[in-house]
């Protein structure tokens, strides 16, 4: 299979959002299929680059086949043995221990962190890891592929009330009467494609708007329930001024209101701890000609920080 590569949100900015220079040591959180990485290690900086998701690291790896060769670790593994001199590092990991990784690899502090939330749009392209309503594929949805619970698992189990509940994580108001029609359809049949979930909440959900499908926003809720995005970001950012040098930046990207909001109270309250400066008081957005040629990124919100 041939992949065109994730154009990220505030792709060819980093260098310049981070100040990065030479030398400098930068941390991304979401490798991705790598253009962060590589926009910092292009400007001369080394790099740590984590991921939880194995297909992103080969991924990633391909796309700078031949520019940067990165060493890899896997914390599980034995024998991971981190030279001090590395120019790229990919650590396979949840970023929620980022920094116990840190400290079992002697890891230096870091003078930029990013986190660029959620998925890239090749895990949404590979009907098999379950991500997309459009394309068949097992109902999975997990982006660590040892978790032990699928999607299939969440929509076959949960009563009315958690699903709803569940379906509110995507801003999903019509989030009972999908319940229930998962309830009723699953009574019939256990649901087990992305197909057939997709059918039933078209089946049931009144379109407001045409260009959004009836589906999105199901399909966004059990993702991040699947692989607990919100409780992940909310272990991370906590350990990150740790890792950051004086004058450090720590940068998140998010696509949703409420990791955003998780961010911004972060910030806000290191900032009141005087731990860190917060850069921008308002997020900031993709302009205008970026969402021209990238419109996938609109709902990017960028927030940044300081170490003192
Ligand atoms: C939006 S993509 C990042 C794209 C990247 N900035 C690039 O330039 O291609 C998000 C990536 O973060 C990874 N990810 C999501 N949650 C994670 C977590 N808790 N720990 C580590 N990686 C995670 C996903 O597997 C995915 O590859």
């Amino acid at each position: 299979m041939s992949f065109i590569r994730h154009n990220p949100a505030f792709a060819g900015q980093i260098a310049a959002l981070y100040h990065l220079k030479p030398g400098d040591l930068f941390l991304d959180l979401t490798l991705g299929d790598g253009r962060h990485s590589q926009e910092a290690l292009e400007a001369g900086a080394r790099v740590v680059s984590v991921d939880v998701d194995e297909d992103s690291i080969t991924r990633a790896v391909n796309f700078l086949l031949g520019k940067y060769s990165p060493v890899i670790v896997r914390p599980n593994t034995i024998n991971s043995v981190v030279p001090p001199d590395f120019i790229w590092l990919i650590i396979h990991a949840n970023f929620t221990v980022i920094g116990s990784l840190a400290k079992q690899y002697a890891l230096p502090l870091f003078d930029g962190i990013v986190a660029d939330l959620g998925t890239s749009q090749n895990q949404l392209a590979i009907a098999e890891r379950g991500f997309s309503f459009n394309l068949e594929g097992p109902l999975d949805m997990r982006l660590d592929t040892s978790l032990g619970v699928t999607a299939a698992d969440l929509v076959n189990v949960l009563s009315t009330t958690e699903l709803t509940d569940l379906l509110l994580l995507a801003d999903e108001y019509q989030g009972h009467a999908i319940a229930k029609a998962i309830v009723t359809a699953r009574k019939k049949t256990p649901i087990k494609t992305t197909g057939e979930l997709a059918k039933i909440v078209t089946g049931v959900k009144r379109v407001t708007s045409g260009k959004i499908n009836p589906a999105t926003k199901t399909f966004m809720a059990l993702r991040m329930a699947v692989n607990l995005e919100r409780e992940s970001l909310s272990l991370m950012l906590p350990q990150t001024p740790d890792l950051l040098a004086s004058g450090g930046t720590l940068g998140v990207i998010s696509f949703h209101s409420g990791e955003d909001r998780i961010v911004k109270h972060f910030m806000k309250q290191k900032q009141k701890e005087g731990i860190l400066r917060v850069v921008n008081v308002k997020p900031i957005k993709p302009d205008q000609n970026e969402i021209q040629t990238n419109p996938k990124v609109r709902s990017a919100k960028l927030r940044l920080a300081q170490k003192h």
